[in-house]
């Protein structure tokens, strides 16, 4: 079976996982230095954030060199050693890629605005301003404000879906694809497994650009973005034949190399994304739901729900994937509790198919404390005064504080006040003292990838429903394994058939059940059926 179809990916944010040389900023040597703790942790392929050269008006997803790393991460050769380490420990290395959007100091960007008649103008979408000089259309940007920004100098307003530092290539021009796919062969020989492809869903828009109509929910004062309904920036039927041709140059490289999807849509419109078994497209469209419609109501009942409509819309073929945290969304522990996190964890790892966890969360770090003054996020600072908001708003930055290694000075992260800071609860957790505790959130992250690994059950076999009382969610996976998941602070009794438990997520109990299963409050068990 090809790797991915099981791997847990652990994606690191590299500015913030460990810094070798002093400056704050995480960088590849830091990443390097810690294979050993990735390896130990269980995990199967890392996820690396952006790491190429980079304005950073987004923190990397602002590329100004594909094929080039930032001097704040390190070097080419760097990133080559990290490569070969990772392989030599038996992992795979995926990176992102960010087809959609360059740095406007990409000099494709620079040539493009240059002149209406440079050859690389269509590289980028350009309009006429609207007959009253403002933008072409009513479309709005992600981190707030219209989606076009005015060329003072060609007269043309350029698009984009991010910050005005970040336009939006046209994808509509078949140059522009074949030199992201030029991108993407020069990472496959160098030997990447493969890519996280941002914002894979808005990598095309409306060819008439027609205005989106309202939205009638929204309110004065909600998110710029949330007025319109996106029929026309989002999800075009162009995107996934964009998606089959990505498929095709992954193909062309031996050694089951694949893609993961950055797509926030509703199943009916996520799953066309798998393309189909004759016409393959992106291997694993990253399925949110857990994040989005699970980590809200965080109930047992809401939880079932959400993984049994995945599972029946997902195409028979299909690999599932599910995911919990990213740089983009508030820590897990913060948003569920830290009793929960362990239940969350036991859930995300026994599901069929592919995890993928965020970094730190194996020690249940919570969203750090940000102080005005010190907020990064350019998606925050945008919305600044915008709708009464005071300033305080750190947005996406509590989710991307350094990782806690020790209890000592910077958490182990630096040997300087790194770029965000660190949490204040790092003298009590962190990765040393947790190591040295049995019944760690770290110690039960890795164990659950031990038991996932060694019972063939957890990986392979089918999901199948099982009934539980009200607060406990449970499944079968394929009659050897079952998992029952008590999401309440009470306790509660499942009639089970006879079996012996491989696992608590208290980690405190093990041996023979025989007819009925007492859960503790919080409490998530693996048992083996006999
Ligand atoms: C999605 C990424 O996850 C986010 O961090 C970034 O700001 C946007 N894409 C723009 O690239």
């Amino acid at each position: 079976m090809e790797w991915w179809k099981t791997a847990t990916i652990y994606q690191i944010y590299p500015r913030s996982f460990q810094d070798s040389n002093g400056d704050g900023i995480g960088d590849l040597e830091g990443v390097r230095s810690r294979l050993g703790y990735l390896k130990d942790l269980g995990v199967d392929a890392i996820w690396l954030s952006p790491f190429y050269r980079s304005p950073m008006k987004d923190f990397g997803y602002d590329v100004a060199d594909y094929c080039d790393v930032d001097p704040i991460f390190g070097t080419l050769a760097d990133f080559d050693r990290l490569l070969e380490d990772t392989h030599r420990l038996g992992l795979k290395l995926i990176i992102d890629l960010v087809p959609n959007h360059t740095s406007d100091q990409h000099p494709w960007f620079v040539e493009s605005r240059s002149g209406l008649d440079n050859p690389k103008r269509d590289w980028y979408v350009w309009r006429d301003p609207a007959p009253d000089g403002g933008p072409p259309n009513n479309w709005m940007a992600f981190f707030g404000g219209p989606a076009w920004t005015l060329d003072e100098r060609t007269g043309q307003y350029y698009l984009h879906q991010f910050l005005p530092e970040q336009p939006d290539l046209n994808w509509r021009n078949p140059a522009v694809r074949q030199a992201i796919y030029e991108v993407m062969r020069f990472w496959l020989r160098r030997g990447v497994d493969g890519f996280r492809v941002d914002v894979m869903w808005l990598l095309v828009e409306d060819a008439l650009f027609r205005d989106e109509p309202e939205n009638p929910h929204w309110q004065p004062g909600q998110w710029d973005r949330g007025r319109h309904l996106h029929l026309y920036t989002e999800d075009q039927p162009e995107t996934r034949q964009i998606v089959g041709e990505m498929r095709q140059v992954l193909d062309e490289f031996d050694g089951d190399r694949m893609m993961v999807g950055e797509i926030y849509l509703p199943y009916e419109r996520l799953m066309p994304y798998y393309g189909t078994p004759e016409r393959p497209g992106c291997h694993l469209p990253f399925n949110f739901h857990l994040i989005t419609q699970g980590l809200p109501n965080w109930t047992a009942e809401n939880l079932r729900r959400v993984v049994e409509e995945y599972q029946a819309s997902l195409p028979s073929w299909a690999t599932p994937n599910w995911v919990l945290g990213n740089h983009d969304q508030h820590r897990l522990a913060s948003r569920i509790g830290h009793a929960q996190a362990r239940v969350a964890a036991m859930l995300l790892f026994t599901l069929p198919g592919s995890p993928t966890w965020y970094y730190g969360d194996e020690i249940g770090m919570v969203d750090g404390v940000i102080p005005p003054e010190r907020v990064q996020d350019p998606a925050a600072l945008r919305q600044r005064g915008v709708a009464g908001d005071q300033g305080l708003d750190p947005g996406r930055d509590p989710e991307r504080t350094p990782m806690q290694w020790t209890p000592f000075a910077y958490a182990g992260f630096s040997t300087v006040e790194p770029w965000l800071p660190v949490n204040p609860d790092y003298p009590e957790r962190n990765v040393e003292s947790q190591d040295a505790d049995p019944f760690s959130m770290l110690s039960l992250v890795r164990t659950l990838l031990v038991v996932r690994k060694a019972t063939p059950g957890l990986l392979e076999a089918p999901y199948e429903s099982y009934k539980a009382p009200e607060g406990v969610f449970a499944y079968l996976r394929g009659r050897v394994g079952l998992v029952a998941l008590n999401f309440t602070g009470e306790p509660k009794t499942l009639a089970v058939p006879p079996g012996e438990i491989l696992l608590s997520t208290h980690l405190d109990r093990y041996g023979v059940v025989e007819n009925a299963l007492e859960l503790r409050p919080h409490e998530g068990i693996i048992l083996k059926l006999s």
